[in-house]
Order: C-alpha cells, then structure tokens, then sequence
C-alpha cells in the first residue's frame, strides 16, 4: 500500500510536471530561422510556428540551451561543407527536456529526461521541438546546462582524434595550436585525465599571460605562443609529440607538424586562418609523417547508434562529474538577444572571446 502511494506521489508529481509546462505551453514554437545564406546577422531571423501533433514515435522537447559554434556560423554563411535546404533552423548543438512522448516510446525516453540530438543540423535554435525519438540520446539530467549543451561537438572530437588516430601511452605528447579553443581546452582535459602531456600552441596578445595560466590550470603541460614555439625549452625538453592536432592551418599548421616524431600524425579538424595545409617535404620524406582529416558529423553519421557514442558520451559524463571537464567560458545569453550571441560569436578583432550559449526560458 505504502509502495502504491509512493508510486501515486511520483505518478502526480509527474503529471503534475506535464500541466505545469502545458499551462504555459502555448502551441507555438519560436525559433530561429535563415531563408538564404549570407550574413548572420543580416538572414538570421526569429519567426514562429505552430508545433505540429505528436505522432506515434515522437517526442515533444523544451530546449533549455543551444550553442553557437563556428560551423553554426559558416553554415548560415554558406561556407560550411553542409548546406541544408532553405529556409532552416540553424544550430546543431544544444540540450534539451522532454516535456511529452507518443504512445509508441518506449520506456527509455520519459518526460523530464534530457536530452541532445544525435543528428548533424538538428535545428538547435528554437524553445521547443518535436522529433522522432530515434533523434535524440538521453543524457543525465543532472549536469549543468553550460556543460550539456557543449558536450556533443567539440568535446567528443577532442576524444575522438586522442583516441583513433595514435596509441598514445601515459607520458606521450600531443602538440596541437588553437589552445585555447573550445576543442583545445577540451584536449588539453581530456589528455591531462588520461596521462598524457600536451603543447598549446596559441596567438599572441595583450592577456597572453592570463591565458596561459587559464590552460595551464586546466591541464595543459606547456603553453607557448606562435613565435616562442620554435626556441621554447620547455617544449625542447619534451618528448617528441606522435600526435598533432591541427584547428588553424595555414603556417601554424606547417609549425605544429614541424615539431611531430618520425612517423607521426597530424590531424586537421579547422582551418581558422582559412589557409590551406602546407607540408614540408622533408616532414613527408624524411620523418615519414601522415596527414589526416576529422570530421566529428562524419563520425557521427557512421555511428548512429553504435555503442561506442554512448560509451564516449558517458566517458565525458565521467570526467564532467569527477571535476576534470568543464565547458569553455561561455555566455549565456537569452533567446531574445540572439543576435548579441551572433555577433560575439564573430569577434571584429578575430579574437574568441566567450562560446555564446542561447538560452529558452
Ligand atoms: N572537424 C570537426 O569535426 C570539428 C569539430 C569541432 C570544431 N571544429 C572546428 O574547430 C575550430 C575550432 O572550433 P571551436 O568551437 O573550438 O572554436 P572557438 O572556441 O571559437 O575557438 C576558435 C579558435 O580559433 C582561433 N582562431 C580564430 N581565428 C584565427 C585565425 N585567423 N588564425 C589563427 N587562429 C584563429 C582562436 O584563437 P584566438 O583566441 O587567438 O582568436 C581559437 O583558438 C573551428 O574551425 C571549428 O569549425 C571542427
């Protein structure tokens, strides 16, 4: 009887969840939308619509934060290797709760459960949302909303490209620039966690002290600025890094491979000085290194639903919760004010300053 009562608690107050947020819950979804590709600032607008019935398979979501990435940006630019059909729905990171499923979701999926999409340009950038539950992967609802809605992008390719390209054994070295992007802030955690020694390749500036302590604290092992790469000592004194993670191209890039072990690998994920890959060709044929490519969305695509994404998802989680992960500075900015997000998101002096996170009341 007690165990019944119990059960009838934990059923009203979960009903109880659903009016509240139906009472408020008007039928109408407010998002962001772009008709052409082009400026953000100029094509981005906010527009309304009504949100269709649940069918079946589907489940009603309540975003609670999306971020604004650079591929967010180059996508809406028309720059991006992806180039959805128009009008879209930008945004491909984000969390969000359940507020209601269809008859035909199972178990796993309840209302309250957070969640994030599981598919590349799921339109982040919106207060509600219906999608297959086939769509989502539920996550723990207990970990702050900065650090959901951040996880799925550059966390999981920082894990990625420290784990399928090198064996790396505790002790080794991985060089990489872009430091003190969300990705590098990412590596620099993640290999600390598992034992591995990182060289943070940055671009100067006035903070350039700040920041260094800022990386250092995280984890980073060394942090040098472009110019001081070459003659730091404290990079001299390392172990020689097999691995080589490469945000910026351009001659940074060339930089980063200069420093790699005979036969090993750099890994291009970005190209922020938008200038190709250079290599030297004594780096090709005297110290036999390899180049290769990331793409986390490719990955993403030939792992729909294979256990290893929910294995590295719960790794991260893992991490999150022992204190040894936490999301870049960021900005939580209300839904509203959108397009102060944009615009610190595409700093005019090419600085980054905050990941600007959009918040739904
Ligand atoms: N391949 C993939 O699967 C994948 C996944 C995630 C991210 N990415 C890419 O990785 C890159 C970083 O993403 P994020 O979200 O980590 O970005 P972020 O936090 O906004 O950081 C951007 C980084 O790029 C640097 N940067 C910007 N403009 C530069 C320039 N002209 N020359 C040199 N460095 C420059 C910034 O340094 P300053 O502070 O000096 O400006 C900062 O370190 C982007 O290109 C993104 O598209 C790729």
């Amino acid at each position: 009887m007690a165990g019944f009562r119990l059960f009838c608690r934990a059923r009203s107050q979960h009903y109880g969840f659903v009016r509240h947020i139906s009472r408020r819950f008007s039928g109408v979804s407010s998002c962001l939308e772009y008709h052409q590709y082009g400026d953000p600032l100029q094509v981005v607008k906010k527009s309304e619509k009504t949100i269709p019935e649940l069918k079946d398979n589907e489940v009603l979501v309540k975003m609670l934060a999306a971020t604004v990435n650079p591929a967010d940006i180059n996508t809406i630019q028309g720059v991006y290797a992806v180039k959805p059909p128009l009008p879209s729905i930008p945004g491909n990171e984000g969390v969000g709760r359940i507020v209601k499923v269809g008859n035909s979701v199972a178990g796993d999926l309840q209302p309250g459960d957070h969640v994030i999409p599981r598919i590349n340009a799921w339109g982040t950038w919106r207060d509600y949302a219906v999608a297959s539950h086939t769509e989502l992967i539920k996550i723990p609802s207990d970990v702050d909303v900065a650090t959901a809605a951040t996880i799925a992008v550059n966390p999981c390719t920082a894990y990625r490209m420290l784990k399928d390209f090198v064996p790396l054994k505790e002790g080794d070295t991985i060089i990489q620039n872009g430091g003190n992007s969300a990705v590098g802030q990412a590596v620099i955690q993640i290999a600390a966690a598992f034992g591995w020694r990182t060289i943070n390749v940055v671009r100067d500036r006035p903070t350039i002290d700040e920041l260094k302590e800022k990386l250092t604290k995280l984890g980073a092992t060394v942090v040098v600025t472009e110019e001081e790469l070459r003659k730091s000592e404290a990079v001299q004194a390392l172990p020689k890094p097999s691995l080589a993670l490469n945000c910026v191209s351009g001659r940074s890039g060339t930089e980063i491979l200069r420093q790699l072990s005979p036969q090993g690998v750099m890994v291009t994920y970005g190209g922020m000085s938008r200038k190709p890959v250079t290599v030297p060709v004594g780096s090709l044929i005297f110290s036999d290194v390899t180049l290769k490519g990331f793409w986390m969305t490719r990955w993403n695509k030939n792992h729909f639903s294979h256990p290893e994404r929910e294995n590295m998802l719960n790794k991260l989680f893992d991490l999150v919760k022992q204190g040894r992960l936490c999301p870049p500075d960021h900005a939580m900015v209300q839904f509203e004010d959108y397009k102060t997000a944009l615009k610190d998101a595409m700093p005019s002096d090419g600085m980054v300053g905050k990941k600007q996170i959009l918040v739904f009341q």
